[in-house]
């Protein structure tokens, strides 16, 4: 059987201020309301939006994710938030490994494997982000690329792996306009699955969620969607207005 969710997440990025945040999260929430999507839907959040946000959405129905933890347990990390923190505000999901995170703040494959143990360990579904930079996609690197950053979760066991959702992003097309082509998507997303098949067998492969992020949109969701391996997205800048994000939830 089977057991492949479709998934469409929000990464709101360091946008909204708490109050702006729990208006669009309740938008969301209402819009939800009225429809039975055929995908789970997340919306992933500032820290400081998690309990606030958490207390305005139904969870049967809305997924609530934080958008980075720490690599330590607890202790003397001044301005660090825990993957326990997070799951005490009733959130059900982190997103680690977002290139911002890699290019800006030096997460390398090392550290965001210890955030990925901590992050399960306190019970969090990971959605894992992966993807090649332009100059390395012109060199057709972006399979070596993506390899490379799978080290992080392909230490975990098969069990654990379960709870991992990958997220392809090319960093060429996060917040560009331009988006990878439905065909350039399907093609990688079918490598990664061949990766996750090599290291941990065809039926977890094959249960294996694998989202798409870069410059996603209502008008462009349908055709990446209907990709046999593309099974949702990662949305960034269209996350941020309750409308055009439901225009993707709906897209399936
Ligand atoms: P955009 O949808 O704004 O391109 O961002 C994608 C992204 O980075 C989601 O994590």
């Amino acid at each position: 059987m089977n057991m492949r969710k479709n998934i469409v997440a929000g990464n709101w990025k360091m946008n909204t201020t708490v109050p702006e945040g729990v208006k669009l999260a309740s938008e969301v929430n209402e819009a939800l309301k009225g429809v039975t999507p055929k995908c789970d839907v997340v919306i992933g959040v500032p820290f400081t939006h998690l309990t606030a946000v958490k207390a305005v959405i139904d969870s049967e129905k809305l997924g609530l994710s934080a958008e980075n933890c720490a690599d330590k347990v607890k202790g003397a990390y001044t301005g660090e938030v825990s993957a326990a923190m997070v799951a005490s505000t009733g959130a059900n999901y982190v997103i680690l490994g977002h290139s911002e995170r890699r290019a800006y703040y030096h997460e390398t494959v090392e550290i965001l494997a210890e955030k990925v143990k901590l992050a399960l360990e306190n019970g969090l579904k990971v959605i894992f982000c992966i993807g090649e930079v332009l100059e390395e996609r012109e060199a057709n690197k972006q399979n070596e690329v993506v390899a490379a950053q799978l080290a992080s979760v392909f230490g975990l066991t098969a069990e654990e792996f379960a709870n991992i959702i990958l997220a392809y992003e090319p960093v060429w097309a996060i917040g560009t306009g331009k988006t990878a082509t439905d065909d350039q998507a399907e093609e990688i997303h079918a490598f990664i699955r061949s990766l996750i098949a090599e290291k941990y067998g065809e039926q977890v492969a094959e249960d294996t969620t694998i989202l798409y992020g870069g410059s996603c949109k209502p008008s462009n969701a349908k055709a990446l969607f209907a990709k046999p391996n593309v099974d949702g997205g990662l949305i960034g800048g269209a996350s941020l207005d309750a409308e055009s994000f439901m225009g993707i939830v709906t897209a399936f």
